[in-house]
This record gives C-alpha cells, structure tokens and sequence, in this order.
C-alpha cells in the first residue's frame, strides 16, 4: 500500500468529466466507485458492487428522487440513493445504507478524495486560483496505464525523455536546464527545449505544427504527489496544462489533462481544441513508453537534469513527512 501513497488528496475529476445522470466508473486504491452529477451539479459516490449480487452500478443509470437523482443497478433496477439506501420491492421502508459513501471534497468543479483515508497531505490550492484567473478549455487524453505511481510520476518529472518519447511531435534538439527550485512537496523547474524547423510542405500538410515555437520554454510547477502544471506562455495568450495523477491499484495509474487558457488576443480561445489534441498525442506517447519498460533494472546509469525525478523518490521514500528541502539547483 505505500506505493499508493495513502493519506494524499487525489483529483478524481473535473465536474466537465461527468454528464448529467449518466453514472460513471472511477478507480482509486484498488476499489470501483460508481460515480454520478444531478442536473444541479451535486456529486455523488458509492461503491460501484451493488449489495444484492454485485453488478457494477456504473453500467446502471439514474432516475431523479427527492430534488436530487439516485443510481439504478442494471441487474434487477435497485435504486440507490447518494447514503446508499435502496426500498426493496414490495416494501415501503427505506433500507438503512448498504453501501459506504466515498468521501468526496468538491472545490468549485473540482472532485478531490482521500480514498477513505486520514488526511496526511493538505489539498493544493493552485487549482483553484488558475480556475479563478483562467478560463477552462477542457479535458483530455484521461487513460489508464498499466503501470504503478512510482513509475508514471518518475516519467512525468524525466526532463530528458522528449528525444525519445515525443521525438515524432516536437524535435527537440536540446534541453537547456535553468533551475529547480525544491520546496519540498511543491517544485518549480524551468527549461527550455529547442526545436528543429518544420518545413513548408509539413507546414502545408499539417498546420497545427505552425502552433509549435521554435523555441519551447517549459515551467513545471509541481505538487506532488498528483499535480504537474506545466505553464505555457505564447504571444496569443497563457496556458496552464495539468497532468492529473489517480493510483488506481498498484500496478495501475490512471492520468489525464485539465486545459486552462488566459486570452491575450481573442485568436487564442480558437486554439483550445488544437491545444487539447497535442496534449492527447503527448500522454499518448507517454503512456506508449511506459508499457515498454522491465521494471526493477538496475539502474548504471545517470544522466544529468534527473533532479526532477531525484525530487520524486526522495518524496516518496518520505511521504508522508518532508525531509530538509534539498535539490534546488
Ligand atoms: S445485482 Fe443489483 S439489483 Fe440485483
Ligand atoms: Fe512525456
């Protein structure tokens, strides 16, 4: 279990994510949760094995009740209540709950959870301030890799993979790391990526590419152990890119993207879609890797610009105290 990091808050999604009473699976610390939104925005969340023979509520639907709407079970249509309660056919009395509520807390559109744990790690609150000062874009590439957290955050915070893992997207020529600023659970590392030429017939073929500077200057703003931010900044407006992080079960992790946009010329917001479809194609080649790696290698070698990862296993080693702050540099 504490490869799963028990005790730290966990973003299970953005309320975009759910549609009206359409009841959906979500996975944390190796349980299903069926998970549903009522036409007024509240949130809900049980167990996703309904109590009579197991059937997985999220392949049910929802029917409204008392102002709010509760889950149906595709099997034998139980209807559940956001408590867990359920009226057995031919009765008129409410069950006491079968089912233990998933403690949720919601922030504006945001859905966070302990997975039932103590609270160990207090909720960062830089989401909140980019949904105050950013409009949202959207969501995208949420998937699931076969993979353990250790490993899937180690990929996120590896400055050096863009030659190999998104070689085919970016060109990358070079990475010019400039500082890592370590403040124990929260970082900052700025670079900037070089990138080679595309030329006019790439540019006609496919203009989306035009989009991509010749110069990429990276800041990742990092809240471990399930945020990193990368911020954009290009002359048409900012974007704040979040890679969200869910421990699913071990050797499951689930990630996707939370897209936020600051307009500094109106062109900008016509780019949104552009933008999610890169952030697609990156988690995409991400998750690709890492399906192709043998775990437990020893590791002979080291390359230089690893404190992002150095960073990542001296947090998880400590977690979930956090030693004397260390690797800036
Ligand atoms: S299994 Fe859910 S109602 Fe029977
Ligand atoms: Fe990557």
């Amino acid at each position: 279990m504490p490869s799963m990091l028990p005790g730290a808050p966990w973003l299970l999604a953005h309320k975009s994510m759910l549609r009206v009473d359409q009841p959906r699976k979500i996975s944390l610390y190796g349980e299903d949760y069926v998970l549903w939104k009522d036409a007024a925005g509240a949130i809900q969340a049980l167990p996703n094995a309904c109590p009579h023979m197991g059937a997985m509520l999220s392949a049910g639907w929802c029917e409204p009740q008392n102002g709010t709407s509760a889950v149906v079970c595709p099997f034998h249509a139980l209807k559940f209540d956001g408590a867990g309660c359920t009226v057995l056919p031919g009765t008129n009395q409410t069950t006491l709950s079968l089912l233990k509520p998933l403690e949720l807390i919601i922030q504006g559109d945001l859905i966070w959870s302990y997975g039932g744990y103590e609270p160990k790690v207090p909720i960062p609150d830089v989401l909140n301030q980019i949904a105050k000062n950013y409009y949202f874009v959207g969501h995208t590439a949420d998937l699931t890799v076969e993979t353990d957290l250790l490993t899937m955050l180690l990929n996120m915070h590896d400055y050096n993979h863009q030659n190999g893992t998104h070689r085919d997207l970016f060109r990358i020529t070079d990475i010019e790391f400039h500082q890592f600023l370590d403040h124990g659970h929260c970082s900052h590392a700025f670079y900037d990526m070089p990138t080679a030429p595309y030329s006019l017939l790439e540019k006609l073929k496919q203009p989306s590419v035009m989009l991509l500077p010749s110069l990429i200057k990276a800041h990742l703003e990092n809240h471990f152990p399930s945020l990193v931010i990368f911020h954009g900044e290009m002359p048409l407006g900012k974007a704040a890119q979040c890679h969200i992080f869910v421990p699913e079960a071990e050797n499951r992790t689930r990630t996707y993207i939370l897209l936020f946009g600051q307009a500094k010329h109106p062109v900008f917001k016509l780019l949104g879609s552009t933008y999610l479809k890169f952030g697609k194609v990156v988690v995409d080649q991400d998750a690709d890797i890492l399906g192709k790696i043998y775990p437990d290698t020893p590791r002979k070698i080291k390359l230089n610009n690893e404190v992002g990862m150095d960073w990542v296993r001296r947090n998880f080693e400590s977690f979930p105290a956090v030693v004397e702050p260390n690797l800036s540099k």
